[in-house]
């Protein structure tokens, strides 16, 4: 049962769609098992760029591709999604979305706006898209599911309930305008046609294939310091980006998950607020920023940008589970003069190193840095790890003996062939 699971080991934009992309190409089915249209997977193959939000990354390579029940499905941007794959020449046609993943509704993203609004300063920095109001409604037994929406008179019935108790909150609580329910079923009802020959028993599907010995590649959104458990709460997603959440982001056994990759960057970033040890406020921070067009994929905005950071590496690996990881971005790194990696943090005059829980230690804690000489040749040719720079191997090597896993694939580049592969994953 060849099931393998990539997920993010920082927080987010590891490069988990370009790792994804370049795994596929030996995959059967690609899944994604969490999160949205909150995520932004970017690939670059055959010289262009594309920004996949929901459609798993196994698309360009005309994979079956799942949307698992444990992502949050908003009809709108699936379906502009794939308008634009297909004005692109990607077919997109062998897509199956579970039955029972969960719809995200205007009034999500309305809430997500207003909540973010209300928190002012303490805002979490969400990507505006519904992703914590809909989960919300799953937890709370009042969402609506890819059946429900598909089934017209289950929906107006469900859309009522649930307009009725939304409209209070957002005018009552918020003193926002409330929403119209004839609008939003019609909207509803259109985008139910246009998805329903793709709504399916995914769970099943997925076990069939595993069971025949298919290859089958799960694809984590967000990443380990964006899990809802293991981040840094409250600055997190509403989601388990985590591997262990596959198995019910699926429908499958966690048994059948075989194998775990941890994407990392040769450096660490994040979007959106909350505490970042490692963050660089000064020029190299900029450098890095300006160097690796970090810019999120999603909605655009700034990465804050920082050093590699090994105590939230090494912490992924293990509430991960990852064999191995992929290192991305070694190439960005590069000529930027000498670098430093954070081994430990010191926190009221103690040296730790496993991931603090409290977001206040997170905040007080001090970096404690390895100096390392920095490569300055451009590497994006490179294709066997020997022929990396010294230094550059050196860098790998301390990841892998720090986080204790092998770094079995890195990337020198955004392309598709831009990667050094150590070891094969299937
Ligand atoms: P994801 O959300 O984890 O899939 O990552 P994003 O797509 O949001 O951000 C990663 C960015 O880094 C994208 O622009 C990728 O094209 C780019 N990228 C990924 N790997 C490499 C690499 O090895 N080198 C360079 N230069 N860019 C990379
Ligand atoms: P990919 O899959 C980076 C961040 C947001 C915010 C927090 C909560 O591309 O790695 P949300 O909208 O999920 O409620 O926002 O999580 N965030 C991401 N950051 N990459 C992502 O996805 C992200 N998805 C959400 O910036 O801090
Ligand atoms: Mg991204």
């Amino acid at each position: 049962m060849p099931g393998l699971a990539v997920f993010g080991a920082q927080w987010g934009d590891e490069g988990k769609g370009r790792i994804v992309d370049f795994l596929a190409q030996d995959a059967d089915i690609v899944v994604r098992y969490q999160g949205g249209n909150n995520a932004g997977h970017t690939v670059e193959t055959g010289g262009r760029v594309y920004k996949l939000h929901l459609v798993p990354s196994g698309v360009l390579l005309n994979k079956v591709c799942v949307i698992g029940n444990g992502v949050v499905v908003d009809p709108k941007s699936l379906l502009d999604e794939l308008d634009e794959l297909r004005q692109g020449g990607v077919k997109a046609d062998k897509l199956f979305i579970s039955d029972r993943a969960h719809v995200v509704m205007p009034y999500h993203r309305a809430l997500d706006a207003l909540e973010e609004a209300a928190l002012g300063a303490g805002e979490i920095g969400t990507t505006g898209r519904g992703i914590g109001p809909c989960y919300v409604d799953k937890f709370d037994r009042a969402g609506i599911r890819v059946c429900d929406l598909i089934d017209k008179d289950d929906f107006a019935k469900k859309l009522k309930a649930a307009l009725e108790k939304k409209n209070a909150i957002i005018t009552k609580i918020y003193g926002g305008a409330p929403l119209s329910f004839d609008k939003i079923y019609a909207e509803y009802c259109g985008y139910a046609e246009r998805i329903a020959h793709m709504a399916a028993d995914t769970s099943l599907m997925v076990y069939d294939a595993l069971k025949a010995d298919k290859k089958v590649l799960f694809e984590g959104a967000q990443g380990t310091l964006l899990d809802v458990d293991f981040g840094t709460y409250p600055y997190v997603t509403s989601s388990h980006p985590l591997p262990s959440g596959a198995a019910p982001g699926v429908g499958i056994g966690p048994n059948m998950i075989d194998k775990v990759i941890g994407v990392a960057k040769a450096y660490t970033t994040r979007v959106g607020k909350g505490p970042f040890v490692t963050e660089l406020l000064d020029d190299m921070g900029e450098r890095i920023r300006q160097k690796g067009h970090e810019f999120g994929a999603t909605t655009g905005r700034a990465r804050r940008c920082g050093w590699l950071d090994l105590v939230i590496l090494r912490y992924a690996v293990r509430v991960g589970g990852a064999d191995s990881l992929a290192v991305t971005r070694m190439d960005t790194l590069g000529g930027i003069g000498d670098v430093k990696v954070c081994e430990a943090y010191q926190i009221g005059g103690k040296r730790v190193e496993n991931f603090p829980a409290s977001l206040e230690d997170i905040a007080k804690a001090q970096p404690v840095y390895l100096d390392f000489p920095g490569w300055t040749d451009d590497i994006s040719h490179i294709r066997e790890f020997e022929d990396l720079p010294e230094a550059a191997r050196k860098y790998i090597e301390l990841i892998e003996i720090v986080c204790g896993a092998p770094v079995t694939m890195i990337g020198v580049g955004p392309a598709r062939e831009q990667c050094i592969v150590r070891e094969k994953a299937f």
